[in-house]
């Protein structure tokens, strides 16, 4: 559906002096190596680079703008111009947003794979370093596409743990799988978004980590970074910088050139790279095989990262009033981090013991992550149209290839990664001002697509909405 100039542009360069091949993304540098600006219609979108966060408290280089001069680095971009696409359709607000985005799924997906399977060279067995042991979904998702990685390059993954000691993980058994299969063993650092110093727990767990294992080879998969404490970002360059073999990765490129700046005269090694959910490649089956429940899914974050009004709708089912010719539509508003998935910890949908057997909880740490990720893409998948402020509700959706609409979030991580590798998916609009912004989008969206499913039923129609456009 985008003419051949969209397609992405991969190169790869071939270093002398450096081993192996390093993928640029460069489609993301303009001439002067700033991401390029979103054209827009009706929006008035701030580039990734002009962050509102980015105030008085924000170390220079976070939200500045600027790529600084990287020295010695293995993964210094290679600034080029590429064709400018005429319009980031996600920022076109005179159109609904449509359904199906494989080919935005199948470029994130094979940029993932190019990227791991040439970071995870000669690596067979490892030590997973934060999975998370919560009802978010979008959590879930990244753990499972992981698995699919590391399983899809033949890797093992022996522990499992949050960090590699305490909170339920044995430190003795950590440090011995890695040691059994020594030079092949390595430490995955986990995906997602907690490399920041406002959740204290997983970053100084990682700098713990990188100290205490110097005798082993840490990989990880990408994050998006958002540090502005002086001391812990010194605390984690003292502790990263001394590990002979570290490789991080960031999901946006704000978070690349963060890296760039701290790491760029280090042997820590740095590359950008897609969110790992697209690991699950183009799952439209589940669009396509999920009878649709509700008009809209309201997927929104309920806590201190929230930016905008979608407090306004109440949690739970009820109705939208979109006004014109749409009238009223039917909503489900959710934050998935607080649902429980059913079936693996013996409770029904509604928190409820269920009797016998079905009672017990899973232990499996692939299977209770999996069956919270298709959880929360069935979630998606019953509506029509998704409205959120999550990453994941984004990156989900696209998966999905189902039409939503997407909110930014307080640390700009939604949009940083929105605009680096997912602009041009036609089944996403962006809402910068918010929740009513939004509920215009969808408007329009019902209005193109023949109204409400109770209006569409009583036709005894399917709204073509439900078809591929792509
Ligand atoms: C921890 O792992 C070690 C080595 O595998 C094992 O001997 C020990 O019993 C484990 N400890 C616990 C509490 O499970």
């Amino acid at each position: 559906m985008f003419p051949a100039s969209r397609k992405v542009t991969v190169y790869i360069v071939t270093g002398a002096f450096i081993a192996g091949t390093f993928l640029i993304l460069s489609q993301f540098y303009s001439a002067d190596g700033i991401a390029q600006q979103p054209i827009s219609y009706n929006a008035k979108p701030e580039t990734a680079t002009s962050s509102k966060v980015a105030n008085d408290d924000t170390p220079e280089g976070v939200g500045a703008g600027i790529v600084p001069p990287v020295v010695n680095s293995p993964t210094t971009p290679v600034i080029d111009t590429p064709t400018a696409p005429a319009v980031d359709i996600s920022y076109d607000l005179t159109t609904p947003p449509s359904v199906g985005c494989v080919d935005v799924v199948n470029r994130n997906r094979n940029q993932l794979t190019e990227i791991f399977t040439r970071e995870l060279k000669g690596i067979r067995y490892v030590n997973m370093h934060g999975y998370l042991e919560t009802e978010n979904k979008g959590d879930a998702a990244i753990y499972t596409a992981q698995q699919m990685i590391l399983a899809s390059m033949g890797i093992t993954t022996m522990e499992a743990c949050r960090f590699a000691e305490g909170k339920g993980c044995n430190a003795t058994a950590y440090r011995k799988a890695l040691e059994d299969h020594k030079p092949y063993s390595a430490i995955m650092m986990a995906g997602g978004g907690n490399f920041n110093d406002f959740y204290w727990e997983d970053q100084p767990a990682r700098i713990k980590t990188a100290a205490a294992y110097k005798d082993f080879p840490i990989r990880s998969f990408p994050q998006s970074i958002y540090m502005t404490k002086p001391e812990k970002i010194q605390q984690t360059f003292d502790s990263f910088s001394a590990h002979p073999d570290m490789q991080l990765a960031a999901r946006d490129k704000p978070s690349f050139e963060w890296l760039q700046k701290h790491f760029g005269s280090t042997k820590v090694k740095h590359v950008l790279s897609p969110d790992v959910a697209f690991a699950w490649g183009d799952r439209s089956d589940i669009r396509k095989n999920i009878k649709k429940k509700y008009d809209v899914l309201i997927l929104a974050r309920d806590d201190w990262e929230i930016t905008h009004s979608s407090k306004d709708v109440a949690t739970g089912v009820g109705e939208l009033d979109l006004g014109g010719d749409v009238g009223k539509v039917s909503y489900r508003k959710v934050d998935w981090k607080k649902t429980p998935t059913p079936l693996i910890d013996g409770v029904d949908e509604n928190g409820n013991k269920l009797p016998g057997p079905a009672g017990q909880r899973e232990m499996g740490k692939e299977q209770r992550a999996f069956a919270k990720a298709m959880n929360g893409f069935e979630m998606l998948a019953e509506a029509r149209l998704v409205i959120t402020d999550r990453l994941h509700g984004h990156i989900l959706s696209t998966v999905l290839g189902t039409p939503h609409i997407l909110m930014d979030s307080k640390l700009k991580k939604n949009l940083n990664y929105h605009d680096t590798f997912t602009k041009d998916c036609g089944c996403t609009r962006v809402a910068m001002d918010g929740m009513e912004q939004a509920l215009e989008i969808a408007g329009k969206f019902f209005k193109a697509n023949g109204g409400s499913l109770e209006k569409l039923k009583a036709a005894g129609e399917v709204g073509n909405d439900m078809k591929d456009n792509n």
